[in-house]
């Protein structure tokens, strides 16, 4: 296992779970993150993680808020793809190898099975195309990279779904949830020990990697009030219903199997994941 990584959004979601394990996993362990560091700034970028001298670069930085990089499109593509662009060069100069993580928005949601790692993409959303646009970059610049396709992330600490709905069942009875979009929720405890493996595994390239099995959000929901022990009602909507700025793919699945087949160690099921992310 490399002995020093660099974390880049380690404050975040996901990072803050991937700087932790690592810590408590004995690894020395660097962080970037605003306010701080600015990955869109290149040059800081590049001197901040040369003078740190990281074995791997964990990028974990993104502007995340999906239906604000609608809005605000200039930022979406400078954080996700330029600052990714710019990680990479630093890693290039190194010669270290990065992981990277994408998201099931780069693909357009109409095919009819789980998508593959190498099925076409085809964003929709600004956010998918500047993600899409940073996978490229590391394709382009880094010869050693795991590009990690991820959906429906879960963490503790973070603005994700299930906060949403404990936090809607504290004032109101009844909530109308999308019934006609389907994927995988990923929880970030699950996901953190695989990314490691993978690490570990040298087994460069594209995978996706989420919690076992499929279900919409409407079930989803349904899932977070029963499991809580809540008592409202959930009641399924189809997306027109629910109109948002950045269109969503009605098909997030993500087949699992080249990862699961590769590294040999299958996810939890999303359920199980919940379970444990309640009792937390
Ligand atoms: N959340 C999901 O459902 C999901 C699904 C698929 C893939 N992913 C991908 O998984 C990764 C982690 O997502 P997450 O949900 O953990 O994200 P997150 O909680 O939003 O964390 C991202 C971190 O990056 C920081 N950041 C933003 N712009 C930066 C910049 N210019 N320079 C340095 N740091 C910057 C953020 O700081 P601020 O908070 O101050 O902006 C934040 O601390 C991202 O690559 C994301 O695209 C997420």
């Amino acid at each position: 296992m490399a002995s020093h990584i660099l974390i880049t959004g380690h404050k975040g979601m996901l990072g803050n779970e991937l700087f932790s394990f690592a810590e408590n996993s004995g690894m020395q362990v660097s962080g970037m993150d605003l306010p701080e560091h600015d990955i869109t700034k290149r040059d800081e970028t590049s001197a901040v993680i040369k003078k740190a001298q990281p074995d791997i670069i964990i990028h974990a930085a993104a502007f995340t808020a999906v239906d604000k990089c609608e809005s605000e499109a200039d930022t979406a593509y400078r954080v996700n793809a330029n600052g990714t662009q710019n990680v990479c060069l630093a890693a290039k100069e190194l010669s270290i190898p990065i992981v990277y993580f994408s998201t099931d928005y780069i693909f357009d949601g109409e095919k009819k099975e789980p998508y593959d790692e190498d099925d076409a993409p085809n964003p929709q959303s600004v956010y998918g195309k500047s993600k899409y646009e940073g996978e490229e970059f590391v394709r382009e610049l880094c010869p050693k990279h795991y590009i990690a396709r991820i959906s429906w992330l879960c963490g503790h600490g973070g603005q994700n779904f299930v906060e949403t709905i404990l936090k809607l069942a504290a004032d109101k009875d009844e909530i109308n949830v999308v019934a006609d979009q389907r994927g995988s929720p990923t929880f970030v405890t699950d996901l953190v020990p695989e990314v490691y493996r993978l690490i570990e595994s040298e087994s460069y390239g594209i995978y996706h990697i989420t919690n076992q099995g499929y279900t919409t959000w409407y079930d989803f929901a349904k899932k977070i009030v029963e499991l809580a022990g809540l008592k409202m009602r959930v009641t399924p909507c189809k997306t027109e219903d629910f109109p948002r700025p950045a269109p969503r793919p009605k098909n997030s699945r993500l087949s699992h199997r080249l990862y699961d087949e590769t590294i040999g160690n299958k996810m939890p099921t999303w359920e199980e994941g919940l379970q444990r992310y309640l009792k937390k």
